[in-house]
């Protein structure tokens, strides 16, 4: 059976001050301070992302949301035939305002928080800049990961998992990036392998208007974070979208128009030779 597979929220280690300005001013984003950490809603969920203050700035976990307790359960199940730990944790799951929730440690070294049900708040959501993110049944949004062995990642994410390909984009001769969706989401985890560098890329997040994101691009020209990649539309989700780099390290998407997989039977495994159809140039702060 193939189970629906979500980003649910991201954990971030970083300054929360100046994640707080990255998140708020630049992407519209509602900071809910919660002691030393600060959580960042996008929608009606409690938080998307939790920002918290550590001697490694970087990406902290990832949350994977199932579509049911039954879908958990096979996946976790198959996480652990698979020779990984993978344990409930109720603790955890209520410190992340969800109702189930199985930590484990994929394949590349990401901690995955395999959950159920995501707290939706009552209070509603607020944008300083007006932004309104696209999530719903597609999630918050995606992550792209270098990982030292890809073979082995694709195994992972997909055998194991249950990520399916979308479609794979010849990032330089040599280097492709496999993009794989876990319901109507085009991707949802993204990999490529990239010698010397593991960790992760980049996380996505989408909006519903161009002039949202092109508010935002404005305002990272004027110096508000460094760019890492241009304003551009790519060839395969086909998102427009831009770069920068956040105070984690890591590189933050935030675009617009992004497809929808309706009937899986009826997509196309894809392979493309080109990241961009327009634009995407690499800025100074670029780095894949
Ligand atoms: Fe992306």
């Amino acid at each position: 059976m193939k189970e629906s597979l979500a980003l649910g929220y991201v954990g971030v280690t970083g300054n929360v001050s100046e994640w707080r300005t990255f998140a708020t001013d630049l992407y519209g984003m509602q900071p809910i301070v919660d002691g030393d950490a600060l959580r960042l809603r996008v929608d009606d969920r409690a938080w998307r992302f939790s920002i918290e203050p550590g001697p490694n700035p970087g990406l902290a976990y990832v949350g994977i949301e199932l579509d049911s307790s039954a879908s958990l359960d096979a996946v976790v199940a198959r996480v652990k035939a698979a020779g990984y730990d993978a344990e409930e944790n109720s603790v955890l799951a209520k410190k992340r305002n969800v109702g189930r929730l199985v930590r484990t440690i994929a394949v590349d070294g990401t901690p995955l928080e395999l959950f159920i049900g995501g707290m939706v708040v009552a209070e509603p959501f607020a944008s300083l800049t007006g932004a309104k993110f696209v999530t719903g049944g597609a999630g918050l949004g995606h992550v792209l990961m270098l990982v030292p062995d890809l073979q082995a990642a694709l195994h992972y994410y997909t055998t194991v998992l249950g990520f399916r390909v979308s479609d794979v984009v010849v990032v330089t001769e040599g280097v492709d990036a496999y993009f794989l969706h876990g319901g109507c989401r085009h991707h949802v985890i993204a990999l490529a392998s990239i010698p010397g560098k593991t960790g992760p890329d980049h996380v996505f997040v989408e909006v519903d208007s161009i002039t949202t994101v092109g508010r935002a691009w404005d305002k990272t020209r004027a110096g508000a974070a460094p760019i890492v990649r241009e304003l551009g539309q790519h060839a395969n989700d086909p998102v427009t979208s831009f770069y920068t780099q956040s105070p984690s390290g890591f590189a933050f998407e935030y675009g617009v128009n992004a497809t929808r997989i309706g009937n899986e039977d009826e997509w196309v495994f894809k392979r493309w030779d080109s990241i961009y159809l327009w634009g995407g140039q690499v800025g100074p702060a670029g780095h894949l």
